[in-house]
């Protein structure tokens, strides 16, 4: 992903700041939940490499809607970085942060989301060059509280929290002005009628907009 695309990115999630999760071994579903989420309003996903045929999941979401910008999570090794770029992974995401994925999305201008729980992992995070992280698993490593206390030191560091996100608490990590987005898969549960999730798409954006009134 170019700049220019890192910018669309930082645009779509201003004004939908919530990135659904896809998990879905089988490449039609994860289309149909794509197209389901982007019909409630969401339109950055992350798909999760999973499970075997997470990537082509990946590749059929990406040729069946351009409009969408798709991201690959769970990246965990080189190889697995690779692979998602192949597929047309347009930005990465891991639950931590290992130094030499992020360096090469970073030398490559490749949006990356690492994932951090100590102000150890954001200082090195932050040392590296990363101006957004992933906080994960963010309702065990401290929640909204903890995310309050990285805001204050770290104050141009913004987080995507992430694991333990729902419609309940949701508000109260959007209403923190260093959250670039949530991240979460309470949108997409197993065996959703499309329906079902276009649904929790529109509840998560409503329950943004009360949190974000001028997003
Ligand atoms: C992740 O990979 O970010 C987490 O598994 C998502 O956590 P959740 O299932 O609690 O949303």
């Amino acid at each position: 992903m170019s700049g220019t695309c890192l910018e669309q990115l930082d645009t779509r999630l201003a004004t939908a700041p919530i990135v659904p999760l896809i998990a879905e071994n089988d490449a039609e579903r994860a289309v149909e939940t794509a197209l389901a989420l982007k019909a409630g309003g969401l339109s950055v996903i992350e798909v999760v490499l999973r499970s075997e045929n997470a990537l082509a999941g990946l590749d059929a979401i990406r040729c069946a809607d351009a409009d969408l910008i798709v991201g690959a999570g769970t990246v965990l090794t080189l190889d697995q970085l690779a692979a998602a770029r192949s597929a047309g992974a347009q930005f990465i995401v891991s639950p931590g942060l290992l130094d030499p994925i992020a360096e090469l999305c970073l030398a490559e201008n490749i949006p990356v989301f690492p994932g951090v729980m100590t102000a150890g992992e954001v200082q090195r995070a932050y040392a590296m060059g990363l101006r957004t992280v992933k906080f994960f698993p963010a309702s065990l490593a401290g929640g909204v509280p903890m995310l309050k206390a990285f805001a204050a030191v770290f104050r141009d560091m913004r987080f995507m929290p992430t694991g333990g996100i729902s419609a309940g608490n949701l508000v109260d990590y959007l209403a923190l002005p260093s959250v670039l987005a949530c991240g979460g898969s309470w949108l997409t549960p197993r065996g959703a009628e499309p329906e079902v999730t276009q649904g929790l798409a529109r509840e998560a954006l409503a329950i943004a907009a009360t949190a974000r009134p001028s997003g």
